[in-house]
């Protein structure tokens, strides 16, 4: 279904973002028949480029990130035909009367205004469209972590953001909520009658979340240094996935009934205590090097990995744990959150596996699906012998060629942009509150001064991330 006309305005066109993903996901809705013919995509930028130019570069990003041969002749023709570019100088004067000029050329279009930039730009760009009057009271302004590195600093860029516009005029992207499956676990959830009244403290051991890589910082080292893996994975994508999982039923399904169960999630959440935290930091093995190499900081004592054991002090979850882990340069990409129920009340069968607990497994890449891990009968002859199986369903196989068209996060989140839909954006108490919840824990290793414990590149993490489950009884489930 086409969108109804807009003009996007990319700031920060030229680049990596836009490039990788923006552009080639809006050239993917194009294929899709939802970019409406009159569109405009208005890139913005310092560089000095025509409209011929950015056409140039941006026909070059399709081709390597989408493929040559994979692109339709007729569509890039009409998708760069709707490309133009602006010259602007986001802290400076230049260019902005040209963008309004261009702008106004088309008074009935959806404004929208992707800050595909440096975020200390986010504030000053915010305040010029504001007060060249280019942004009206119905555009729309889309940002993208880091949102802040802090609860201060993100307390003031929300600040800056709410001087010039709305809260409902505001996108803030974690393109995890643009996975398919991720908004598939509120679907399997609440779109089923099954699952729902199992999932709580009474029937669920404990949840694990996981969002392991196999890519180390390679040419991302500057930015990451300074980040770390909470800053950088655990306070926006694993808390997202963290409140979806555990969040009450929303009465509706719409942008603020889901956004505040999810906020409810956050203020839920017990400080961690420092011996359910930890930290790694991956070291070479002998074919690959370790990150203070990749982050080109000898010295480095940022962490690569993150576990932790987090409590969701409510009804619903009281004596449940969650476990969180993220790292980088682990044995494989896999990003799952596996919910493990209890066993059984009473044991009919000596002959139960002893891991053969029931568990729904939502996995998020790679080959999205569900798993539901049962036991049942081994076949044969051979007694009341009991197998842990999976019931496995993959959307490739489920749905088809259908899953092949599914569009990729990037692409969805925009066309909900266009649709004013931000059901799967984070407001600004929520990106508060999720700093609020971690800052202490940074304090608290900031203050230890402990190194992060070393794991093999190429490895399942460290020593101590495995202990965390153990001394409960508990294993991390395999990265594969
Ligand atoms: C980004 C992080 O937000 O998410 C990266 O900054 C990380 O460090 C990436 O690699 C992971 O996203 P995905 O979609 O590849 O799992």
């Amino acid at each position: 279904i086409p969108v109804d006309p807009f003009d996007l305005v990319i700031f920060g066109a030229t680049g990596d973002l836009a490039r990788r993903k923006i552009l080639p996901g809006l050239y993917r809705r194009m294929c899709a028949g939802q970019m409406p013919q009159n569109a405009r995509i208005i890139g913005a930028a310092r560089s000095k480029l025509t409209d011929k130019g950015f056409r140039d570069m941006v026909r070059e990003a399709l081709e390597t990130f989408i493929g040559k041969d994979a692109l339709d002749k007729d569509v890039t023709k009409t998708f760069l035909g709707q490309l133009h570019y602006q010259h602007v100088d986001a802290s400076g004067e230049e260019g902005w009367a040209d963008l309004r000029t261009r702008l106004d050329e088309q008074p009935d279009h959806i404004r929208a205004f992707y800050l595909s930039v440096a975020p200390f730009l986010f504030g000053e760009i915010a305040g010029r469209l504001s007060s060249t009057g280019i942004a009206t009271s119905t555009s729309r302004i889309v940002v993208e972590k880091p949102l802040g590195h802090d609860l201060a600093s993100a307390q003031a860029l929300n600040a800056q953001l709410s001087q010039c516009f709305d809260e409902s005029q505001v996108y803030r992207i974690d393109h995890y909520l643009g996975k398919e499956t991720v908004q598939n676990l509120m679907a399997v959830r609440f779109a089923n009658a099954l699952f729902e009244p199992l999932w709580n403290a009474r029937h669920v051991d404990h949840i694990q979340i996981t969002v392991s890589e196999s890519l180390g910082v390679g040419g991302r080292g500057a930015y990451y240094d300074k980040s770390g893996a909470m800053r950088d994975m655990v306070q926006n994508h694993l808390m997202q996935l963290l409140c979806l999982t555990a969040m009450e039923p929303p009465a509706q399904y719409s942008a603020d009934y889901v956004r505040d169960e999810k906020l409810k999630v956050i203020r839920s959440l017990e400080p961690v205590k420092p011996a359910d935290t930890v930290r790694g930091q991956y070291r070479a093995t002998a074919t690959e090097p370790d990150y203070c190499t990749d982050a080109e900081n000898p010295d480095s004592t940022t962490e690569s990995y993150v576990a932790l054991k987090v409590h969701v002090a409510n009804w619903r979850w009281n004596g449940t744990p969650f476990y969180l882990r993220t790292g980088k340069k682990l044995r494989g990409r896999m990003s799952e959150i596996a919910v493990v129920f209890k066993e059984p009340p009473h044991s009919l069968f000596p002959t139960l596996p002893s891991h053969a607990t029931n568990s729904l497994i939502i996995r998020l890449q790679p080959d999205e699906g569900i798993t539901l891990r049962m036991t049942i009968k081994e076949p044969g002859p051979g007694g009341m012998r009991l197998v842990d199986v999976p019931l496995d369903m993959s959307f490739a196989d489920a749905l088809g060629p259908q899953s092949e068209g599914m569009p990729d996060a990037y692409e969805r989140l925009i066309m909900d942009v266009i649709r004013g839909d931000q059901t799967l954006f984070m407001r600004g108490d929520e990106v508060e509150a999720a700093w609020a919840w971690t800052d202490p824990i940074i304090a608290e290793w900031a203050e230890r001064a402990r190194k992060p414990q070393p794991y093999d590149a190429g490895g399942s993490g460290p020593e101590d991330a495995l202990a965390l489950l153990h001394r409960d009884g508990r294993r991390w489930r395999e990265i594969s």
